[in-house]
């Protein structure tokens, strides 16, 4: 049984009065609500992880980073090593955000690198994997993610360090969303895919990201093989993050 997974990516936002605001209320939830059915991931920018980290200690929420480098350390001014990450307390790191693969080039050998990087440090990687409109308009998105799993997951990937998270570009931040039925053909291919490449590939995580708000959340996250949201825009207000996660 895979439990469902709400994770929140920051993204290039917030400063360390809101920022704290923030992952203390969300704290405060997860520890007033007791039993819930989901697990809660902040992904803040890099500046405010030691201070999420401490906001959440007492919570059962955990932190990540927004990206890494495929080596541990070196000469990369503006890069941040997983090692790094793992030491400021994180536990999971986004890899290949199409934020990543689009503004700075990213091909998914180098997602792939940093998958790995982050498996060394002893972290757990969220892979990113979406198609582009046109690629889905010319009748191509499946081709595209397929490859983008294949050439992207590291050896040794397994259940216990590796999460997928499937996020169309065009969704992101745009306020459209595949249809149900798409979300389902995408993430059951993508388990398939899995079977191939991860050990207990049943057992892998795989999130949809992509304009996932309160009032769509449910019939996104009650498909079959959705395990999760990886949540942009909406993860920054309390009530919304929260109300997505209700739905689990
Ligand atoms: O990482 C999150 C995704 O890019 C989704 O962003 O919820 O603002 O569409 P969004």
């Amino acid at each position: 049984m895979r439990r469902k997974f709400i994770v929140g990516n920051w993204k290039m936002h917030g400063l360390r009065e809101g920022g704290t605001a923030l992952a203390s209320d969300l704290a405060g939830r997860m520890l007033g609500a007791g039993d819930v059915a989901f697990d809660m991931l902040l992904c803040p920018p890099a500046t405010l992880i030691h201070t999420v980290v401490q906001a959440v200690s007492d919570a059962p929420v955990s932190v990540g980073g927004q990206d890494c480098h495929g080596k541990d350390s070196g000469a990369h001014t503006g890069d941040i090593g997983a090692p790094m990450l793992a030491d400021a307390g994180c536990r999971y790191v986004i890899v290949g955000h199409s934020e990543r693969r689009q503004g700075h080039g990213e091909q998914s050998v180098e997602v792939r690198a940093k998958a790995a990087a982050a498996h060394r440090a002893g972290l757990i990687a969220i892979v990113c994997v979406g198609e582009t409109e046109a690629e889905r308009d010319a009748g191509r998105a499946m081709d595209v993610i397929a490859r983008m799993v294949d050439d992207s997951m590291p050896e040794g990937a397994t259940a216990a360090n590796t999460v997928v998270a499937y996020e169309p570009v065009w969704a992101i931040g745009t306020g459209r969303t595949p249809t149900p039925r798409d979300v389902a053909a995408m993430h059951s291919m993508i388990r398939g895919r899995l079977a191939t490449l991860v050990d207990q590939p049943d057992a892998v995580r795989i999130l949809y990201g992509g304009s996932v708000k309160p009032d769509n959340a449910a019939s996104l996250l009650h498909i079959d093989d959705v395990d999760g949201a990886l949540v942009g825009g909406a993860s920054l207000k309390a009530d919304e993050f929260w109300a997505i996660a209700e739905t689990c």
